[in-house]
């Protein structure tokens, strides 16, 4: 019998602290972060076929790459791989739904390699727990296995070392999407190439660990910070223009997040994220924007509200 697809919708991150050490021999970054997973999501499902492969549709799918170089397709070949079954002939098609911005710095090729992993260990009855899905999703990218937990979560190492965050509140965020993506990459060259004339760095987390604990989103706002954030704008000098229309507009804070150029702006509550959103819609300084809250949960199986 041919198994049923499975469907697993999946989370883009949002890194609330960001910072990024000295490059390491491996050509890594040592960083301290903390991971909030937003209600923006892709959607992706994974079924037996004879003909292997992978379709995108949705926010960006024009970009996407659907060959080898997808991560989704990677998590395929390399959980293949990890379990003894031919990685050059899979047997299955992977169809991705994007609502995760492509190369905007939000983990969305990261997450479709995270909800594949799910998938593919669903479909295939491999039984493998969250610790052995994060293992190989560490090798897969930085910010894979944070897309599996989850959540609000410090990260360490290259970012793939979790320890779950106390955040006691719902935060409502808008988020702006820019017309061209950066490549992570080139923003982190980019930093390194400023840090040779300039020693600006974040402050410490655990002020930021603190906020999230009393879970007012005013001591959250003071608080955001991003280390990529001036390699960002300094590749794409856009980004300042739409980080201070998000505040004109009445967010509490706007912050690029991850590598960029998506911005995220903190607003106090729901109502205020509708009105941050529909005012930064007509100021002509990004391509599209959202609505999302934070915390929410890491890939899940549609239909399987019990998993843990
Ligand atoms: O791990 P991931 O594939 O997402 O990383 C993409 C690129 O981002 C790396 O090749 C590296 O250039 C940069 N990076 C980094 N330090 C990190 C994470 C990513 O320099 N901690």
């Amino acid at each position: 019998m041919v198994p049923t697809p499975i469907t697993v919708r999946v989370p883009a991150k949002l890194n609330l602290h960001l910072s990024v050490g000295d490059s390491r021999s491996d050509g890594y970054h040592e960083l301290v972060t903390v991971f909030q997973a937003l209600s923006l999501v892709d959607e992706i499902t994974i079924r037996t076929a004879e003909e292997p492969g992978l379709d995108v549709r949705g926010e960006g799918a024009e970009v996407t790459p659907t060959g080898v170089d997808n991560l989704a397709w990677r998590a395929v070949t390399e959980l293949a791989r990890h379990c003894g079954r031919d990685p050059e002939n899979p047997g299955v098609r992977v169809s991705l739904n994007k609502g995760i911005p492509v190369a905007g710095g939000m983990g969305g090729g990261s997450a479709d390699a995270a909800a594949t992993l799910l998938a593919l260990n669903s479909l295939w009855r491999l039984e493998m727990g969250r610790e052995e899905l994060a293992e190989v999703a560490g090798r897969l990218g930085s910010d894979v296995p944070f897309a599996l937990q989850g959540g609000t979560a410090l990260g360490t190492g290259r970012g793939e070392r979790l320890v779950p965050v106390l955040a006691r509140h719902t935060y409502h965020w808008v988020i702006a999407m820019n017309e061209e993506g950066l490549r992570t990459p080139d923003v982190y060259g980019e930093l390194d190439r400023l840090r040779q004339t300039s020693s600006n760095r974040v402050g410490d987390v655990e002020p930021v660990l603190e906020a999230l604990a009393s879970g007012d989103p005013r001591e959250l706002a003071l608080l955001l910070g991003n280390d990529l954030q001036a390699a960002a704008v300094s590749l794409r000098p856009v980004l300042r223009r739409t980080l201070r229309a998000g505040v004109d507009a009445g967010a509490l804070a706007g912050i690029v997040s991850g590598s960029g150029p998506t911005c995220a702006f903190l607003c106090t509550d729901e109502e205020a994220a509708v009105r941050v959103a529909a005012e930064l819609s007509g100021a002509g300084v990004c391509r599209t924007v959202r609505v999302a809250q934070g915390p929410v949960p890491g890939a899940r199986l549609v239909g399987d509200d019990k998993a843990d």
